[in-house]
């Protein structure tokens, strides 16, 4: 009765803080199409500004996936959600996602998904960066060898998705079977398509061919750590590990990278001046190496403006629209109740599309991370925190070999130079990014 009556008061105290402002939009599906539409008309950041202006520049509500939700924005927001993990939030995702990716890393139970990024950041540990620089190597000029040379035009999307997909399968799970990943790759592609889609579980509709190739993936990787099982004898502790980062690997993460590469070609085509910059310092590396010999982690190091390219790509297209969080705790943020239970997003264009951050934000400008560096919990293409990104350092080993070889070997035009950008879920060109190849011509 104490218990029922102080909460009671709680509520109704006039003094106790009211709950953010802002609208659940239409009963259901609240605001997910109106999120869903400027993603796709690649204004992914419009949602979140006009709410940050219209209703309150720190926090608003909302509801998206059929939770309501509460949108945290700025620094300040990043830096509560990135540092109070287990303190007043949980890692969590909606249950749709849940439904299409099972118990993958994404959704897993706070111990587990803890477990798995142990696993994640040491695999990249024991591995060694030296190690898969030189692996990524192997593999991107082999790609390039046989999709990319001899070709004067290409669907530069689906190359990039191939090589990101090849690396993975490759120096991961140890298969490259062409036909296998062809397979894989395919249904990735529906599944894909279905995340981020109200759960209409009915034949046609894209959450249901997400669900059915959710279940084709998973079918075909259990196939794939039998195989590796028969054939490999480790212990069973590391049998675990092997099967859950192949799985997450595979799962997800070829996305993100390959979204990143097909921008970083836009824009060097789109400007030269980068493109030649780009050149001018991977060619520096490239001299500096015997005939036949593969990159490392020093000339990783070296390669700082092709990184600021990339960096800047992050910016304005980050490949995660922000992630989940769930309050454990009644707790107040900006002056406004956060109750416990409640869902909360973050979004990394509440900060890098914010001209408080970063000045002129539509402008592609990779100087402008020498110039100066971001302020904290601005600039978080990967997260922040505890919670941060494991996979970075592998994310920037591909890129970064991608664009040493595709530079050396290529100069490149787009066919569309208007061609659309929209985020479904993730940056993509609305043709695929075609491109026309021309053979480099250099020392
Ligand atoms: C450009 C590429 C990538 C981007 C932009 C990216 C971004 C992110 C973001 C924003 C998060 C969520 C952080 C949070 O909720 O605070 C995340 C989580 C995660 N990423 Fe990445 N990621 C990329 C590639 C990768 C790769 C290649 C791997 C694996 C090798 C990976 C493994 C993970 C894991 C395991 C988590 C979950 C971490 C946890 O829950 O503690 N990521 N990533």
């Amino acid at each position: 009765m104490y218990i029922l009556s102080s909460r009671f008061i709680k509520l109704v105290n006039p003094r106790s803080p009211p709950l953010p402002p802002g609208s659940y939009g239409w009963p259901v599906i609240g605001e997910t199409f109106e999120i869903r539409n400027l993603c796709r008309s690649g204004k992914p950041d419009e949602f979140i500004k006009t709410r940050m202006s219209k209703h309150n520049k720190d926090i608003f509500k909302t509801s998206l996936l059929g939770e309501k939700t509460l949108v945290f924005c700025g620094s300040a927001g990043h830096k509560l959600l990135f540092t109070s993990e287990k303190q007043w939030v949980l890692t969590c995702w909606p249950k749709i996602l849940s439904k299409l990716f099972g118990d993958s890393f994404l959704t897993a139970p706070y111990d587990e998904a803890i477990r798995t990024r142990k696993v994640v950041t040491g695999f990249l540990k024991k591995d060694l960066l030296q190690e898969l620089v030189q692996r990524f190597d192997k593999v991107c000029k082999k790609r390039l060898e046989e999709d990319w040379v001899g070709k004067d035009q290409v669907l530069a999307f689906s190359l990039v998705k191939k090589y990101a997909f090849s690396t993975v399968c490759d120096v991961f799970a140890g298969i490259d079977d062409p036909n296998w990943q062809c397979k894989l790759l395919e249904e990735f592609n529906i599944l894909l398509n279905g995340v981020f889609q109200l759960p209409i579980y009915f034949p046609g509709t894209r959450h249901y061919k997400a669900v059915k190739s959710a279940e084709v993936i998973r079918q075909e990787l259990i196939k794939l750590v039998k195989i590796k099982r028969s054939t490999k004898r480790n212990n069973s502790s590391d049998r675990v590990e092997e099967q859950n980062l192949i799985s997450y690997l595979i799962d997800e993460k070829d996305e993100e990278g390959s979204s990143t590469m097909m921008l970083v070609i836009k824009y060097l085509a789109e400007n030269p001046e980068f493109y030649h910059l780009v050149l001018e310092e991977q060619t520096e590396i490239a001299m500096s190496k015997g005939a036949g010999e593969f990159l490392n982690k020093d000339d990783l190091q070296k390669m700082k403006y092709s990184w600021n390219v990339v960096s800047e790509v992050l910016r304005i297209w980050p490949p995660v629209q922000g992630t989940f969080r769930k309050a454990i705790a009644d707790f107040t943020y900006a002056g406004f109740s956060i109750p416990k239970g409640w869902k909360i997003w973050w979004n990394p264009n509440s900060t890098h599309m914010n001209e408080d951050y970063f000045p002129d934000p539509h402008k592609f400008d990779p100087s402008r991370f020498e110039r100066e560096t971001p302020a904290p919990y601005a600039y978080v293409p990967f997260g922040g925190g505890p919670r941060m990104c494991p996979g970075r350092d592998f994310a920037r080993v591909e890129i970064l070999v991608f664009m040493h070889n595709l530079v050396r070997k290529f100069r490149w035009e787009l066919v569309f130079p208007d061609e659309k950008i929209g985020v479904d879920p993730m940056p993509l060109a609305s043709k695929g990014l075609p491109i026309y190849l021309y053979p480099q011509t250099h020392p």
